[in-house]
C-alpha cells in the first residue's frame, strides 16, 4: 500500500476569485494571485455540496448515479462569493463555497501544494526534539510533535517518566498500540535465550524492523528506561533521502530495488512464521517514495532470475552503504526518560553494541493513520 499520503493541509488561503468562465465542459476559475484552475463539470456534479451529508461530510450517492451528459449551463460568481452552476442533469443549482474550490482546485500547483512533501534529512540534523510533559498537557505542544514526526519520519521526546509500560501511554497520545507477536510492549534487553538479535548486546545495522510482516508496523516508538553504562548509542537514518541520492546517483540501480520483490522471513519453530515479498524501495502511483524496507537480519534468500542477481546485489550493497553513510546518518545517546518514534517505512534506526551495565528499552508499534488523523485534528483547529 502506498503511504506517501496525499493529505490536503489546513493551509490558510487567502485567494479570493477574480474571474470566473465556462465552457460546456468545464468551469475556469482565475484566482487573485494569479493562479488559474479548471473544473471538468462531471467533477463539479460529483462533488456538489447538497449530495453530502455536511459540508466537508459523508456523500449521499454513488458516481453510477450520475446522469451521461453533464454539461454546464451558467455558471456565476453571487453577491455572497459562493459559486452558483446550473448543470445540466439536475433541477437544482449548485453552490460552491470559494474556499471550498480552491482548496480542492485541480491545476498542478493546487495539486502539488496538497501532496505530503517528507522534509529530507542527512547527518547535519538537529535532533528533532520535545518534552513528555509539554506534548501531554497541551494541544498545541502535542500537535508541534508530531508535526515533527511526519515531516522528519523521526522525533525525540525527553523526559518520559521511567515507569515500565508508559510507550504504550506515549502511543496512546495519539493513536491505539499495535499488537504482535512480540507483545503489546516489548522489553529490549539482553536475555540469555534471545529470539531475536534484538535481545543481545550485539550491535545492530541500520534497519527498518518487522519486513517480514504485511503489512510492516508503520510507526516504532523505543523508549530508554536503563541506558548501559558503555556503548549502545542509537543511529538514525532518513532512508528516504538516501533513495533519492540512489535514484540521482545510478537511477538504474534504483529502478532494479523498486522493480523486484524481496522475501522476508522471520521464524520461531513451530510458533511462528512470518514471511512477506516486497521490493526495497516501494514506490507509489505517482513515483513517489512509499517505502523502504531493509533488515540483514531477516532478508531471506533472494528469489530472482539468475542473470539479474548480480545487478541486484550491486544495486542492494549501493542502497546499503547509503544507509550506513556518515554523511547520511545521526548518532545519539538515549539517556533513560528519552523516547524516539520512526517512520519504520522511511527511518532505519540501529544501535551499537554494548557492554557493562545494564541496558533496558521497552519498544511498541503502531500505525500512521492514528498519527496524521490526530495531527490534522489538531492542526484544524487551531
Ligand atoms: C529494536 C531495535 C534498538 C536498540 O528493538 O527494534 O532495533 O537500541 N533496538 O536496542
Ligand atoms: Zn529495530
Amino acid at each position: 500500500m502506498p503511504t506517501a499520503l496525499a493529505v490536503p493541509l489546513a493551509v490558510a488561503d487567502t485567494a479570493r476569485i477574480a474571474t470566473l468562465g465556462h465552457t460546456a465542459d468545464r468551469l475556469t476559475i482565475r484566482w487573485s494571485d494569479g493562479r488559474e484552475s479548471p473544473y471538468p463539470a462531471i467533477w463539479l456534479a460529483d462533488n456538489r455540496p447538497d449530495r453530502r451529508d455536511r459540508p466537508e461530510g459523508q456523500r449521499l450517492f454513488d458516481a453510477i448515479d450520475l446522469p451521461d451528459g453533464i454539461a454546464i449551463r451558467t455558471a456565476v460568481l453571487a453577491a455572497d462569493g459562493t459559486v452558483e452552476i446550473d448543470l445540466a442533469g439536475f433541477e437544482t443549482p449548485a453552490r460552491f463555497s470559494a474556499a471550498w474550490l480552491r482548496a480542492h482546485a485541480l491545476d498542478p500547483a493546487s495539486r502539488t501544494e496538497r501532496r505530503r512533501r517528507p522534509v529530507l534529512w542527512d547527518s547535519s540534523l538537529a535532533l528533532p526534539t520535545d518534552d513528555y510533559a509539554a506534548v501531554a498537557g497541551d494541544d498545541a505542544a502535542r500537535a508541534a510533535w508530531l508535526r515533527r514526526a511526519y515531516d522528519h519520519g523521526f522525533a525525540l521526546l525527553r523526559g518520559v517518566p521511567t515507569e515500565p509500560g508508559t510507550v504504550c501511554k506515549v502511543v496512546e497520545l495519539f493513536g491505539f498500540v499495535r499488537e504482535t507477536n512480540y507483545g503489546r510492549l516489548f522489553d529490549v534487553v539482553a536475555v540469555d535465550k534471545p529470539q531475536n538479535l534484538a535481545f543481545t548486546a550485539i550491535g545492530l545495522g541500520n534497519h527498518t524492523d518487522n519486513p517480514y510482516r504485511d503489512p510492516v508496523p508503520q510507526l516504532q516508538l523505543l523508549h530508554c528506561l536503563e541506558a548501559a553504562a558503555e556503548g549502545g548509542e542509537s543511529v538514525v537514518v532518513d532512508g528516504f533521502a538516501a533513495a533519492e541520492r540512489l535514484r540521482r546517483e545510478a537511477p538504474d540501480a534504483f529502478a532494479l530495488l523498486t522493480r523486484r520483490a524481496v522475501p522476508f522471513r522471520y521464524v520461531e519453530p513451530g510458533q511462528i512464521d512470518l514471511r512477506s515479498r516486497a521490493p526495497l524501495i516501494e514506490l507509489d502511483a505517482e513515483g513517489e517514495l512509499a517505502a523502504v524496507r531493509y533488515n540483514n537480519r531477516s532478508i531471506a534468500p533472494l528469489d530472482l532470475d539468475p542473470d539479474e542477481v548480480e545487478a541486484f546485489y550491486d544495486a542492494y550493497r549501493r542502497f546499503g552503504r547509503l544507509l550506513h553513510d556518515p554523511d547520511l546518518t545521526v548518532g545519539f545517546r538515549l539517556a533513560p526518560g528519552d523516547l524516539f518514534i520512526v517512520d519504520n517505512q522511511r527511518v532505519l534506526h540501529g544501535r551499537r553494541g554494548f557492554s557493562a551495565g545494564r541496558r533496558w528499552l521497552q519498544g511498541c508499534y503502531t500505525d500512521k493513520d492514528g498519527l496524521t488523523s490526530t495531527l490534522f485534528s489538531l492542526e484544524a483547529t487551531r
